[in-house]
Protein backbone atom coordinates (compact mmCIF):
# COMPACT_ATOMS: atom_id res chain seq x y z
CA UNK A 1 0.00 0.00 0.00
CA UNK A 2 1.64 3.10 -0.95
CA UNK A 3 0.53 6.95 -0.97
CA UNK A 4 1.12 8.54 -4.05
CA UNK A 5 0.84 12.37 -5.59
CA UNK A 6 -0.32 11.76 -9.05
CA UNK A 7 -0.21 14.92 -11.00
CA UNK A 8 0.17 16.88 -14.06
CA UNK A 9 1.76 19.78 -14.57
CA UNK A 10 4.21 22.36 -16.23
CA UNK A 11 7.50 21.99 -17.41
CA UNK A 12 8.56 24.48 -14.81
CA UNK A 13 6.80 23.08 -11.84
CA UNK A 14 3.14 24.83 -11.39
CA UNK A 15 -0.17 22.68 -11.60
CA UNK A 16 -2.34 25.70 -11.86
CA UNK A 17 -1.87 29.10 -12.72
CA UNK A 18 -2.74 31.66 -10.05
CA UNK A 19 -6.27 31.72 -10.73
CA UNK A 20 -6.56 27.85 -10.13
CA UNK A 21 -7.09 27.63 -14.34
CA UNK A 22 -6.54 23.98 -15.51
CA UNK A 23 -7.69 24.81 -18.57
CA UNK A 24 -3.44 24.90 -20.45
CA UNK A 25 -3.64 20.97 -19.29
CA UNK A 26 -6.31 19.23 -21.43
CA UNK A 27 -5.18 19.65 -24.75
CA UNK A 28 -1.74 18.23 -24.16
CA UNK A 29 -2.71 14.91 -24.30
CA UNK A 30 -5.50 11.71 -23.44
CA UNK A 31 -4.90 10.84 -19.47
CA UNK A 32 -6.26 7.82 -21.18
CA UNK A 33 -2.80 7.38 -22.47
CA UNK A 34 -0.83 8.03 -19.16
CA UNK A 35 -0.77 5.17 -16.35
CA UNK A 36 -4.13 6.73 -15.08
CA UNK A 37 -6.47 4.26 -15.67
CA UNK A 38 -4.59 1.54 -13.92
CA UNK A 39 -3.61 4.30 -11.28
CA UNK A 40 -7.00 4.78 -10.63
CA UNK A 41 -7.99 1.17 -9.99
CA UNK A 42 -5.38 0.53 -7.08
CA UNK A 43 -6.95 3.90 -5.45
CA UNK A 44 -8.48 3.03 -2.45
CA UNK A 45 -8.75 6.64 -0.35
CA UNK A 46 -7.55 10.05 -1.69
CA UNK A 47 -7.20 13.67 -0.16
CA UNK A 48 -7.15 17.08 -1.50
CA UNK A 49 -6.79 20.48 -0.39
CA UNK A 50 -9.93 23.37 -0.43
CA UNK A 51 -8.20 25.27 -3.58
CA UNK A 52 -8.77 21.68 -5.04
CA UNK A 53 -12.24 21.10 -4.42
CA UNK A 54 -13.05 24.13 -5.00
CA UNK A 55 -12.18 23.49 -8.74
CA UNK A 56 -14.38 20.76 -8.69
CA UNK A 57 -17.24 22.47 -7.03
CA UNK A 58 -17.02 24.96 -9.73
CA UNK A 59 -17.00 23.13 -12.65
CA UNK A 60 -19.31 20.42 -11.16
CA UNK A 61 -21.45 20.36 -14.53
CA UNK A 62 -18.01 19.82 -16.79
CA UNK A 63 -16.80 16.91 -14.78
CA UNK A 64 -20.60 15.79 -14.93
CA UNK A 65 -20.27 15.83 -18.73
CA UNK A 66 -17.14 14.34 -18.93
CA UNK A 67 -17.17 11.52 -16.38
CA UNK A 68 -20.94 11.41 -16.07
CA UNK A 69 -21.08 12.53 -12.30
CA UNK A 70 -20.45 16.29 -10.55
CA UNK A 71 -18.22 14.39 -8.25
CA UNK A 72 -16.30 11.15 -10.38
CA UNK A 73 -14.31 9.20 -7.40
CA UNK A 74 -15.90 6.16 -6.02
CA UNK A 75 -13.30 6.12 -3.15
CA UNK A 76 -13.52 7.65 0.15
CA UNK A 77 -11.97 11.31 -0.03
CA UNK A 78 -10.74 13.67 2.92
CA UNK A 79 -10.86 17.34 2.27
CA UNK A 80 -8.48 19.26 4.08
CA UNK A 81 -9.53 23.04 4.50
CA UNK A 82 -10.53 25.28 7.44
CA UNK A 83 -13.50 26.85 6.25
CA UNK A 84 -16.66 25.61 5.56
CA UNK A 85 -16.94 24.48 2.24
CA UNK A 86 -20.26 23.45 -0.23
CA UNK A 87 -20.72 20.05 -0.09
CA UNK A 88 -20.83 18.07 -3.50
CA UNK A 89 -24.47 16.05 -3.89
CA UNK A 90 -23.61 12.27 -3.42
CA UNK A 91 -19.85 12.92 -2.76
CA UNK A 92 -18.40 10.64 -0.24
CA UNK A 93 -15.97 13.23 1.08
CA UNK A 94 -15.26 14.23 4.66
CA UNK A 95 -13.52 17.68 5.77
CA UNK A 96 -10.56 18.00 8.28
CA UNK A 97 -8.21 20.39 9.35
CA UNK A 98 -4.77 20.22 10.55
CA UNK A 99 -2.16 17.12 11.29
CA UNK A 100 -2.62 14.82 8.20
CA UNK A 101 -1.23 12.20 10.27
CA UNK A 102 -4.69 11.45 11.79
CA UNK A 103 -6.44 11.88 8.59
CA UNK A 104 -3.60 9.57 6.71
CA UNK A 105 -4.26 6.76 9.66
CA UNK A 106 -8.09 7.10 8.84
CA UNK A 107 -7.28 6.85 5.04
CA UNK A 108 -5.10 4.16 4.94
CA UNK A 109 -7.69 1.96 7.07
CA UNK A 110 -10.45 2.56 4.17
CA UNK A 111 -8.44 1.65 1.52
CA UNK A 112 -7.34 -1.66 2.99
CA UNK A 113 -4.78 -3.01 0.71
CA UNK A 114 -5.22 -0.16 -2.07
CA UNK A 115 -3.04 2.79 -2.81
CA UNK A 116 -3.47 6.35 -1.08
CA UNK A 117 -3.86 9.20 -3.55
CA UNK A 118 -2.87 12.54 -2.92
CA UNK A 119 -4.41 14.90 -5.37
CA UNK A 120 -2.96 18.05 -4.92
CA UNK A 121 -2.07 21.02 -4.31
CA UNK A 122 1.73 21.04 -3.81
CA UNK A 123 1.52 21.96 -0.61
CA UNK A 124 -0.53 19.20 0.48
CA UNK A 125 1.81 16.72 -0.56
CA UNK A 126 4.48 18.48 0.91
CA UNK A 127 2.79 18.34 4.26
CA UNK A 128 2.28 14.06 3.63
CA UNK A 129 6.06 14.42 2.06
CA UNK A 130 7.42 15.64 6.09
CA UNK A 131 5.60 13.21 7.93
CA UNK A 132 7.30 10.75 6.23
CA UNK A 133 4.01 9.60 4.80
CA UNK A 134 4.56 10.41 1.06
CA UNK A 135 5.87 7.11 -0.76
CA UNK A 136 6.06 8.25 -4.81
CA UNK A 137 5.28 11.32 -6.94
CA UNK A 138 3.62 10.36 -10.41
CA UNK A 139 4.23 13.31 -12.60
CA UNK A 140 3.16 14.32 -16.33
CA UNK A 141 5.11 17.36 -17.62
CA UNK A 142 3.32 19.03 -19.98
CA UNK A 143 5.57 20.31 -22.91
CA UNK A 144 3.98 23.96 -21.67
CA UNK A 145 5.28 26.69 -19.14
CA UNK A 146 2.96 29.00 -17.73
CA UNK A 147 5.53 31.51 -15.87
CA UNK A 148 4.12 31.70 -12.70
CA UNK A 149 1.02 29.43 -10.54
CA UNK A 150 0.48 26.96 -8.40
CA UNK A 151 3.21 24.81 -7.54
CA UNK A 152 4.20 21.43 -7.70
CA UNK A 153 5.63 20.35 -4.98
CA UNK A 154 7.19 23.52 -2.94
CA UNK A 155 10.06 21.31 -0.91
CA UNK A 156 13.24 20.99 -0.42
CA UNK A 157 14.38 17.68 -1.05
CA UNK A 158 18.14 17.02 -0.96
CA UNK A 159 19.13 14.01 0.89
CA UNK A 160 17.96 11.79 0.04
CA UNK A 161 17.01 12.64 -3.41
CA UNK A 162 14.30 10.98 -4.62
CA UNK A 163 14.39 7.70 -7.04
CA UNK A 164 13.40 7.92 -10.59
CA UNK A 165 11.51 4.64 -12.01
CA UNK A 166 10.53 5.54 -14.83
CA UNK A 167 9.82 7.48 -17.84
CA UNK A 168 6.88 7.60 -20.07
CA UNK A 169 5.96 9.61 -23.25
CA UNK A 170 2.98 10.81 -24.09
CA UNK A 171 2.50 11.65 -27.69
CA UNK A 172 4.58 15.22 -28.27
CA UNK A 173 2.60 16.66 -25.19
CA UNK A 174 3.71 14.86 -22.05
CA UNK A 175 5.99 12.94 -20.14
CA UNK A 176 5.57 11.33 -17.25
CA UNK A 177 8.24 10.84 -14.76
CA UNK A 178 7.52 8.18 -11.71
CA UNK A 179 9.75 8.84 -8.61
CA UNK A 180 10.01 6.81 -5.21
CA UNK A 181 10.75 8.60 -2.25
CA UNK A 182 13.72 7.81 -0.60
CA UNK A 183 13.50 7.57 3.72
CA UNK A 184 16.55 7.79 5.70
CA UNK A 185 19.54 8.28 4.37
CA UNK A 186 22.03 8.29 0.95
CA UNK A 187 24.36 5.52 2.76
CA UNK A 188 24.32 2.44 0.86
CA UNK A 189 21.66 3.63 -1.86
CA UNK A 190 22.32 2.81 -5.29
N1 LIG B 1 -2.46 19.80 -12.73
C1 LIG B 1 -3.16 18.90 -12.07
O1 LIG B 1 -3.23 17.73 -12.46
C2 LIG B 1 -3.83 19.30 -10.80
C3 LIG B 1 -4.05 18.33 -9.82
C4 LIG B 1 -4.64 18.71 -8.63
C5 LIG B 1 -5.00 20.03 -8.44
N2 LIG B 1 -4.82 20.93 -9.44
C6 LIG B 1 -5.16 22.33 -9.26
O2 LIG B 1 -4.07 22.93 -8.58
C7 LIG B 1 -4.53 23.93 -7.68
C8 LIG B 1 -4.02 23.57 -6.31
O3 LIG B 1 -4.25 24.62 -5.46
P1 LIG B 1 -3.35 24.87 -4.16
O4 LIG B 1 -1.92 24.81 -4.53
O5 LIG B 1 -3.86 26.13 -3.55
O6 LIG B 1 -3.59 23.63 -3.21
P2 LIG B 1 -4.82 22.93 -2.47
O7 LIG B 1 -4.16 21.93 -1.59
O8 LIG B 1 -5.83 22.43 -3.42
O9 LIG B 1 -5.50 24.06 -1.56
C9 LIG B 1 -4.74 24.71 -0.58
C10 LIG B 1 -5.65 25.06 0.58
O10 LIG B 1 -6.12 23.87 1.24
C11 LIG B 1 -6.27 24.14 2.63
N3 LIG B 1 -5.33 23.25 3.35
C12 LIG B 1 -4.16 22.71 2.91
N4 LIG B 1 -3.60 21.97 3.86
C13 LIG B 1 -4.43 22.02 4.93
C14 LIG B 1 -4.40 21.42 6.23
N5 LIG B 1 -3.41 20.61 6.62
N6 LIG B 1 -5.44 21.67 7.06
C15 LIG B 1 -6.47 22.47 6.67
N7 LIG B 1 -6.54 23.06 5.47
C16 LIG B 1 -5.53 22.82 4.60
C17 LIG B 1 -5.90 25.61 2.84
O11 LIG B 1 -7.04 26.44 2.60
P3 LIG B 1 -8.25 26.77 3.59
O12 LIG B 1 -7.86 26.35 4.98
O13 LIG B 1 -8.45 28.23 3.43
O14 LIG B 1 -9.41 25.99 3.06
C18 LIG B 1 -4.96 25.85 1.67
O15 LIG B 1 -4.80 27.20 1.35
C19 LIG B 1 -6.06 23.91 -7.80
O16 LIG B 1 -6.46 24.90 -8.71
C20 LIG B 1 -6.38 22.56 -8.41
O17 LIG B 1 -7.56 22.57 -9.18
C21 LIG B 1 -4.20 20.60 -10.60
Amino acid sequence: MKTQYFTATSLDGFIATENDSIDWLFPLGDLNDSSYPEFISNVGALAMGSATYEWMVRNAERVAAETGSTWPYTQPAWIFSSRKLPIIEGANIRFVNGDVQPAHAQMRAAAGTKNIWIVGGGDLAGQFYDAGLLDELIVQVGSIALGKGKPLFPRTVLSPVLRLVSVHQIGTGMAELRYEVRKGDLSGAT
